[in-house]
């Protein structure tokens, strides 16, 4: 198989061992495949200027389980982390994509970030992005440090008990102790024992009303509301 990726530059083409070679393709798979490439340029280059961490401009793709925070409840976290973080702490975004987006928008260069994502159009962003898939929790490339996080901001994609164990393992993994988490209210329990985190009042809004999530806070960080 022959895949297209995103990346911060377009859309690479990875090799697979079972594909034919280019030579070996008709010129019109070749035109198509041409053609492919000049359109997924075009459907990034709107991302090359000074709005492309504007929430919502990587569309949401429900079959992913891609529903956005409302820009308020976005900036309402990226402010909480950024609080909590602590001048030069680091902060991870894991399934959270809005959040960094909120971030970087309001802090280009004087804040580490990372975003922790499985789907790869988020690749425009760079050294940012860091590929990653829950069903691998530990599986990370070598350049993240374990522990090097002041704080995960977390929002898992399935609300499923699983994917929240899985995730919990890359959370525990990245962090140096703070965590906020979005999930649903009825692992409550399950996130307590996992993470140690607790529900706060505060309620995200997501750009569409019928999701529903809670926010969760480890134990240090429960002063907010
Ligand atoms: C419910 S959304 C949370 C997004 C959050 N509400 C926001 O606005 O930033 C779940 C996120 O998990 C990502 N995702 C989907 N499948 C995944 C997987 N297998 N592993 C890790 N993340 C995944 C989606 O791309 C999406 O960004």
């Amino acid at each position: 198989r022959r895949q297209w990726h995103p990346t911060p530059s377009g859309c690479e083409m990875s090799d697979c061992e079972d594909e034919a070679p280019c030579s070996q393709l008709s010129s019109y798979t070749l035109a198509a495949l041409q053609e492919f490439y000049a359109e997924q340029q075009q459907h990034h280059s709107h991302l090359r200027g000074d709005d492309k961490y504007n929430i919502g401009i990587i569309e949401e793709n429900w079959r992913v389980s891609q529903f956005w925070y409302s820009p308020e409840t976005a900036l309402y976290l990226a402010e909480d982390g950024l609080a909590a973080a602590g001048e030069g702490g680091r902060i991870a975004c894991v399934s959270a994509p809005s959040v960094y987006q909120k971030l970087r928008e309001r802090h280009r260069d004087d804040v580490f970030l990372c975003i922790f994502e499985y789907n790869r159009r988020f690749a425009v962003y760079g050294k940012d992005f860091v590929y990653y898939d829950y069903k691998n929790p530990v599986d990370l490339p070598e350049r993240i440090t374990t522990h090097s996080f002041a704080i995960v901001v977390a929002d898992h994609p399935y609300h499923l008990e699983e994917c929240l164990r899985k995730m919990s393992e890359t959370i525990k993994l990245l962090t140096r102790g703070k965590i906020l988490l979005c999930t649903g209210a009825v692992v409550e329990a399950v996130a307590a024992k996992l993470l140690g985190v607790k529900m706060c009042k505060f309620i995200p809004e997501h750009t569409h009303p019928g999701k529903r999530v809670s926010l969760f806070r480890e134990l240090r960080l429960q002063a907010g509301p």
